[in-house]
């Protein structure tokens, strides 16, 4: 972590936005940063960032991207929307970031196209993880469906734990940006 990165900030010097290709290279040295999600090259992130960018949100305070959510339609059931990777850097982690990110994408997503539910897939351990989705279904006033999603075999070789996918909505209502 370097010395930026400890700065304090306040949500409402946040600002979530959909993230332009600028914001790829950012948001890979972030993912690497959480120590916990799957690294991928930063050419995926350029490619979502221009091609999926309506999909995915960033929280930039000042020029850093210090929260992102990346996801995407699913191409056979369009009104679902998959939630692939939700990070938050370290330093500011615990003060609602993921919470106000993923109303937001919804919210932004619900602009462009009838949404009607949201998934995601989570490792059991992942609590951090199965708060933000549990407390958005909540709030919401949303049910959610714990499913199989991807078991350990499916990963293939490697090491890598199971992640039921947990499904949420009917979001039928419009949510709007706290
Ligand atoms: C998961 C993650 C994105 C949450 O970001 P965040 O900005 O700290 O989350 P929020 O502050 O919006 O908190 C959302 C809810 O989860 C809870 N929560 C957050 N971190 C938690 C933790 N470590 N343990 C238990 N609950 C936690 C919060 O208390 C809050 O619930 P509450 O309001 O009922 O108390 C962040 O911890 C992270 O980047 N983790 C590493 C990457 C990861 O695991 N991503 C998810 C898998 S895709």
């Amino acid at each position: 972590m370097d010395e930026s990165d400890k700065q304090e900030l306040t949500p409402r010097e946040l600002i979530l936005r959909e993230p332009t290709p600028q914001d790829a290279a950012w948001i890979w040295r972030l993912v690497r940063e959480t120590g916990v999600l799957d690294h991928n090259s930063s050419y995926l992130y350029l490619l979502l960032c221009r091609d999926f960018s309506k999909s995915c949100i960033v929280a930039v305070d000042g020029l850093r991207v210090v929260g992102f959510i990346s996801g995407y339609r699913l191409p056979e059931s369009p009104s679902t929307l998959f939630v692939w990777q939700v990070g938050v850097s370290q330093s500011a982690r615990r003060r609602g970031i993921a919470s106000r990110m993923l109303t937001a994408l919804i919210a932004n997503c619900q602009k462009h196209a009838e949404l009607e539910f949201m998934e995601a897939t989570v490792t059991a351990d992942n609590q951090a993880s199965r708060r933000l989705f549990k407390k958005y279904a909540e709030q919401h006033g949303l049910d959610l469906v714990e499913e199989t999603g991807f078991t350990e075999a499916d990963f293939g070789f490697g090491d890598h734990a199971a992640e039921p996918r947990l499904r949420i909505g009917p979001l039928n209502q419009r949510v709007t940006v706290p």
